[in-house]
């Protein structure tokens, strides 16, 4: 396995992917990997595509500086996971690489960036759209795989990949989750066995909300009401619940198979995120 700290280190090789013919299939990540990150290289091995990895925790996507000191970095055990799942390269620039001194760019899109997680921490996606830009420029993918936990994200990078005419096959691979359905997140290892409980209503709330629409019942309110009951607990303090459109991000009132329902809640002081895609079956 490859492990490359600049771009220039990865030239040789995407150089003899292009020969080869060979689809490179790019995974963006902050490291701290678990599960759900191994379930998206898994996804990126699929037609022999050469697998990179991203290994970079991405200060510029930290409104609270607090939460970027206590991000956890988890390095010698993520390269081992990355070697046991197949990834033929990791990338792992440092700040100084990435924003050397005078680096003043920007990467800013309208509307979709603004709602949501955009409204509770104001410059994350300028943060994300301006790192992973430079990741793909990096890498030079064809193919590159987000998860859907982080489904505005995944529908930011969508708009970035669009409009900037880049070609790039956007995958959004399904959230991976514990037994009691809680979604994995690098942030849950700072759950306390109290909250870690307490965080499992937020998924309950979103199943219980994708069977009630499943069973009829298409009224956004309705199913907007029915996750917020769920989180109705002492110690869970909800930001949004939402019903929107899959692509725009748009509001629904009335709900249909290209709906998506976000949330966002602290739970022990832990800021999570789930989602749940409505569907007709
Ligand atoms: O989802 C993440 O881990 C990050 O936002 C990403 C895409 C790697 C950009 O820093």
């Amino acid at each position: 396995m490859i492990i490359a700290s600049t771009s220039h280190q990865l030239t040789d090789v995407i150089g003899q992917c292009r020969r080869q013919a060979r689809p490179i299939a790019m995974v963006p990540t902050m490291g701290a990997l678990h599960r759900g990150h191994t379930s998206l290289f898994d996804v990126a091995r699929r037609d022999s595509a050469f697998v990179i990895a991203t290994i970079f925790v991405n200060p510029l996507q930290f409104s609270d500086p607090s939460d970027l000191e206590s991000y956890p970095i988890t390095l010698d055990a993520d390269l081992e996971l990355c070697r046991s799942h197949g990834v033929d390269a990791v990338y792992v620039p440092t700040a100084a690489v990435m924003y050397p001194q005078g680096f003043s760019t920007s990467v800013h899109i309208d509307g979709l960036t603004e709602i949501l997680e955009g409204e509770s921490r104001p410059g994350h996606f300028n943060g994300v759209t301006t790192v992973v830009t430079k990741l793909f420029n990096a890498c030079q993918p064809d193919i590159a795989i987000f998860g859907q936990k982080d489904f505005q994200q995944a529908a930011v990078i969508r708009r970035l990949i669009t409009d900037l005419d880049m070609p790039i096959e956007l995958v959004i691979a399904p959230t991976m989750r514990d037994e009691d359905g809680l979604a994995l997140s690098s942030r849950n290892v700072r759950l306390d066995a109290q909250s870690r409980v307490l965080a499992t209503n937020l998924w309950r709330g979103l199943s219980a909300a994708l069977n009630q629409f499943a069973a009829g019942e298409h009224r956004a309110h309705i199913l907007i009401e029915t996750v917020r009951d769920h989180c109705a607990a002492p110690g869970i303090l909800l930001h949004y619940v939402a019903a929107v459109d899959t692509e725009t991000l748009e509001s629904k009132s009335q709900c249909d198979d290209h709906t998506v329902i976000l949330l966002a809640a602290t739970v022990g002081g832990v800021r999570l995120i789930d989602n749940v895609l409505l569907s007709f079956q």
